[in-house]
């Protein structure tokens, strides 16, 4: 039976472009899931867009002395442009500054409102006197009360994780000028998390399969408590709160941010032709929710989006929060390496984009954080790639298609070893398929690689170049068992890089393509012609690592 899959990717924040360590963390994972669960033949929508509100987008406005309309709106041009160039295959790529999201977000408010989970308080709130405004979020830095760390932001302290108040922070002082604000009264809506606490914590207690660290990070939440949260803020860019007095003020970008999610898929099935298609997803009891992020984005998906979807009522929870640690690039991580960043538009106008996604889910920080290196992605691209899946289907379709007349030839009896061949073939598919479901990417790539060695184990003892001469009958039954782990390969390795695998179909099929043919072991039909054999992968020279080394400490 077919399964409902909805994959929720995080809203990236349009204040800058994207970096490697953006999409290792939470676009490659989350398409090489979406695609497995397509081709299993599963039901599956793909949203997400850019969370174009919030502090971040504001401090890069003023830093340019533009308006943050002007930034989110050029930074969304550049993040979707550069999604699709990487072959994401989301079913929308939106943003949070539409009608329609806030008429939803306005929608679930005042659900939430009227059941009472939402009230007003007045709150002590830091203020500048120089800038004569009231900071918040990423306006306000200061030490974090619980680890320290000399640089936490108003909202969460970037090191420990945890969610704040600006009230919380050591030594508060604006993100700004350094100046130190006052506190001042304000009036906010508080979103009362604590009416929760229970249920979040049966629901979390049935899920051991989450990974160690999100459930660490929410257990550890959960066991300090939840309470109040103000769910608004006194600024002038976000979505406008539907209550009177509130006009100098916007929704908490993490209020709204999160209802994306939901919005989109609404949008979705709207384009879809079926404006309820949505409900497939979230209101359907065995709809399952998929949402792939990074490790500083926990607290919001596991707590404070959840208590978003008890208060509202009668939408499916979080099945699984799949978050990622981080991408490092000489020894920092891409977000804190300022300026010693890959830069995606960047790194496409030189690169493919299936050898980057291959290589950034070979290192996914899975379960702790890892290091992109150029060495390694040249490694990865040479030794692996084109020296082993690329080297093997050339090595299949040339022999054939010189020695048997550029067509599929007959096999005859099968030995031991034929047999082995064709059962790693079924191995892979399982074994690949199994770990993706299980969103074990970098387990999943290596169960499909070792498909790949096997097939060149395979075809070096088998010589069939040599046998070819002697006993074409032999020969032909070798390529055809190759042909059809060539053929698994396309399926396999159909998540992680697709365009490749396409290729691979067009050689050995001509027409359709992997996803139609779904998630098996396709026929291989004596006679089928086969199109003259182009190489899969290039190889890259030794000297791209001095060249790009050279660029990222700004050499070049
Ligand atoms: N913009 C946030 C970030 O970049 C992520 C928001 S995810 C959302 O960290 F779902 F809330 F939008
Ligand atoms: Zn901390």
């Amino acid at each position: 039976m077919s399964r409902k899959i909805l994959v929720a990717v995080a809203w990236p924040y349009v204040n800058g472009e994207p970096h490697l360590g953006h999409i290792a963390g939470m676009n490659v994972p989350a398409d090489i899931f979406a695609r497995y669960h397509r081709i299993a033949g599963n039901d599956v929508v793909m949203v997400s867009g850019s969370d174009m509100h919030g502090t971040p987008t504001m401090l890069k406005a003023s830093d340019e002395g533009v308006s943050p309309e002007e930034i989110s709106g050029r930074y969304h041009a550049i993040w979707s442009k550069a999604l699709q160039d990487m072959h994401f295959s989301y079913d929308l790529y939106t943003h949070t500054h539409t009608d329609q999201h806030r008429d939803v977000v306005h929608d679930l408010f005042n659900t939430i409102k009227k059941k009472g989970y939402l009230v007003e308080e007045t709150q002590s709130m830091p203020f500048s006197e120089t800038e004569q405004r009231f900071l918040s979020d990423r306006f306000v830095e200061g030490t974090c009360p619980h680890c320290s760390y000399e640089s936490a932001r108003g909202d969460q302290c970037d090191n420990c994780g945890r969610t704040l108040d600006p009230i919380d922070l050591i030594d508060i002082r604006s993100g700004r000028d350094g100046s130190t604000p006052v506190f001042k009264d304000t009036t906010h809506q508080m979103f009362t998390l604590g009416a929760f606490q229970e249920q979040l914590e049966e629901w979390v207690s049935g899920k051991d399969e989450w990974r160690q660290n999100v459930r660490n990070q929410t257990l550890g939440m959960l066991r300090e408590g939840l309470h109040n949260r103000a769910m608004t803020r006194d600024i002038d860019w976000g979505v406008p709160v539907p209550l009177e007095g509130y006009g100098n003020k916007r929704f908490y970008v993490w209020f709204e941010a999160v209802m994306g999610y939901f919005s989109a898929t609404k949008a979705w099935a709207v384009n879809s032709g079926d404006p309820d298609a949505w409900k497939r997803f979230w209101v359907e009891p065995d709809g399952e929710t998929y949402y792939f992020q990074g490790k500083d984005n926990v607290p919001f998906h596991t707590v404070i989006w959840p208590a978003i979807l008890l208060a509202y009522g009668g939408l499916n929870l979080p099945t699984d929060v799949v978050a990622n640690e981080y991408l490092n690039l000489g020894g920092f991580d891409f977000s804190k390496s300022r300026g010693h960043a890959v830069w995606l538009p960047d790194f496409l106008t030189r690169y493919d984009p299936d050898p980057l996604r291959y290589y950034l889910a070979s290192i996914m920080p899975e379960t702790s954080d890892s290091e992109f290196s150029w060495e390694g992605f040249v490694a990865a691209n040479n030794n692996e790639l084109v020296a082993n899946i690329g080297n093997f289907v050339h090595r299949i379709l040339t022999i054939t298609t010189r020695n048997f007349d550029n067509a599929v030839p007959t096999l005859g009896d099968l030995d031991d070893a034929d047999k082995a061949a064709l059962e790693a073939c079924d191995i892979a598919l399982k074994e690949v398929g199994e770990a993706i479901d299980g969103r074990n990417f970098r387990a999943g790539l290596r169960a499909a690689m070792r498909l790949g060695q096997h097939g060149n184990r395979y075809v070096d003892a088998k010589e069939p170049w040599k046998v070819v001469k002697s006993d074409k009958d032999a020969a032909a039954t070798t390529l055809w068992v190759g042909l059809n782990i060539v053929s698994t390969l396309r399926t396999v390795f159909y998540p992680y890089i697709p365009s490749s695998t396409e290729k691979i179909h067009g050689m050995l099929f001509g027409e359709g393509d992997v996803l139609s043919d779904g998630w098996g072991r396709r026929e291989i039909i004596p006679g089928t012609p086969l199109e003259k054999p182009t190489p899969l992968f290039k190889k890259l020279d030794e000297y791209v690592v001095e060249e790009e080394n050279a660029r990222l400490t700004g050499d070049a």
